[in-house]
């Protein structure tokens, strides 16, 4: 067939701006930082959580092209903000657990003033070894596998991967004292239509990346099973909340588009 200068045009335009776009989303905007600050609203029977600051990443993916300079700037922004809690729901890695040693030199540097809490994604519930767990501990980071943490006035759960674990919403909750508003980490969000306890405050999740790669008015191009109905933002629900980050990292395609890596700072107001 022979192509004629307009095809020709046309063709190269559109494989410029592919080009184009992916050098700008690998090159750019994947090391940019956005850094979210959200308000979320309690209801009367949450006041408990009045005041509460929680810094948010997840969806590290740190094998994948994870970038070392972006977590600690993460990590600065947090510092810098003094949060009572961090909350790390998930996907540390993509397939390699060796990829947590670095990661957590940077997780490790971060100072909130109760801790910092990580759940499992469902690329960690396949990779993670115990070692790699045992890393992460080192560094600060306290797993919460179908655990719960409670302080004074609330609680802290964390639920094991919804696509690649055991998870036991019921009986982690079950285990808490029965006055205390629940935070919830949960790695996949559409985990929030599972449940109507009155009890779950705020559920916080990842997994989605927000898309990762976004189309301008469209939105995100693609989400992964179990991240389809919540891809990204505040979501309520009655008295439940859910936030949803789109992470901090890239999976499979290194680069990012309209949709740039974030760390999250919730303020929990009631
Ligand atoms: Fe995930």
């Amino acid at each position: 067939m022979k192509m004629t200068r307009r095809n020709w045009i046309t063709r190269t335009t559109i494989l410029g701006s592919g080009l184009g776009c992916f050098g700008y989303g690998a090159l750019v905007e994947k090391r940019w930082l956005d850094v979210t600050r959200k308000t979320i609203p309690l209801a009367p029977d949450h006041a408990a959580l009045d005041g509460l600051k929680i810094a948010v990443m997840a969806d590290f993916h740190f094998d994948d092209y994870g970038d070392r300079s972006l977590i600690r700037r993460a990590v600065r922004v947090i510092n810098e903000e003094g949060v009572d809690l961090v909350c790390l729901p998930g996907d540390f890695v993509s397939t390699d657990p060796a990829s947590v040693i670095p990661l957590c030199e940077e997780l490790g540097e971060l100072r909130p003033r109760l801790g910092t809490f990580g759940m499992m994604g469902n690329h960690d519930r396949v990779h993670l070894t115990s070692a790699a767990l045992k890393t992460l501990d080192r560094a600060g980071v306290r797993m919460l596998i179908n655990e719960s943490v409670e302080f004074d006035r609330f609680a802290i759960s964390g639920i094991d991967s919804f696509c690649r674990g055991n998870p036991d919403l019921a009986g982690t909750i079950r285990s808490v004292d029965p006055r205390k508003p629940v935070i919830l980490g949960w790695h996949e969000p559409d985990t929030f239509d599972t449940y109507a306890d009155p009890r779950i405050a705020l559920q916080i999740s990842g997994h989605t990346h927000g898309g990762q790669i976004c189309a301008p008015v469209y939105g995100p191009v693609l989400l992964p099973v179990c991240g389809k109905n919540y891809p990204y933002g505040h979501y309520r629900r009655g008295l439940n909340s859910l936030f949803v980050t789109r992470g901090i990292g890239t999976l499979t395609i290194p680069a990012r588009f309209l949709c740039a890596p974030e760390v999250a700072l919730l303020s929990l107001e009631a």
